[in-house]
């Protein structure tokens, strides 16, 4: 296949970015997205140019480093990730336009890469449990209930890529932060800071610049592992319940 990409480069934060044309010949449906824009970087590199710097590191769908919006869609046309979206979706003569995740708290630091910083800092504000665990306990050894187990389990499989930001039109990251309240909350060993756990999530999130949600459903028909709206319904019955308990 022969395409054309129009990609936005920007060479700094504070420097205005601006979308360039690229023609990508001999192209397989084989390849991946990301081996796509390697194939186009070697020869900008041969050629003396800068090469598009975009993020990604397990190339497997499980790290989440590499989030791109794929003609206006973030991951592109697949609900997979980007690393995992191959150009078989695509046709001869295509023109594709690729873009950073665009959230005023994902900063664009260099053409298609952004700071997704405030993620790790939602995490720091409380996505961690204090109970000992010790070694992998004897698996009957503390009892879970299967529901329990496999909506925590669901929950984990959220990779923090952020498309749930970049698909938001109120830029909320609340897929994100529920899919982790949910995977803690959900078990015996995260009781403990379960209260203390929303709303210090929450109160960073806000704090971080994302907005809130209005149950428009972006987020989770983009979301790469499927996560559910209903796991936000689950974050706002947990935060009610700690603002409840706070209040009495
Ligand atoms: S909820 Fe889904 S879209 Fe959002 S960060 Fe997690 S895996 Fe990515
Ligand atoms: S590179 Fe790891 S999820 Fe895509």
């Amino acid at each position: 296949m022969k395409i054309t990409v129009r990609v936005w480069r920007q060479p700094s934060p504070d420097v205005a970015g601006r979308m360039v044309s690229y023609e990508v010949p001999d192209v397989s449906e084989h390849m991946s997205f990301l081996e796509m824009l390697d194939v186009l970087n070697e020869r900008l590199t041969m050629e003396g140019d800068d090469p598009i710097a975009f993020d990604s590191d397990c190339r497997e769908g499980i790290c989440g480093m590499c989030g791109l919006v794929i003609n206006g869609i973030a991951h592109g046309p697949q609900q997979t990730t980007t690393c995992q979206l191959h150009m078989r979706s695509f046709s001869d003569g295509d023109v594709i336009d690729i873009e950073p995740w665009r959230a005023e708290p994902f900063p664009v630091i260099k053409d298609l890469v952004v700071d997704r910083g405030a993620f790790d800092r939602i995490i720091q504000a409380g996505g961690y449990i204090s109970a000992p665990t010790g070694t992998a306990p004897e698996a009957h050894a503390q009892l879970v209930p299967k529901r329990d187990a496999d909506h925590a389990f669901d929950a984990a499989t959220c990779i923090g890529c952020g498309a749930c930001v970049a698909a938001c039109p109120n830029g909320s990251a609340m897929l994100f932060t529920a899919a982790k309240i949910t995977h803690l909350g959900l078990l015996p060993q995260g009781q403990p800071e379960r209260h203390s756990r929303v709303l210090g999530m929450v109160s960073q999130h806000d704090e971080e610049g994302f907005g809130n949600c209005t149950n428009i459903g972006e987020c989770t028909a983009v979301c790469p592992k499927g996560i559910p709206l209903e796991t936000i319904s689950r974050l706002n019955r947990d935060l009610l319940g700690a603002l409840m308990k706070g209040n009495n």
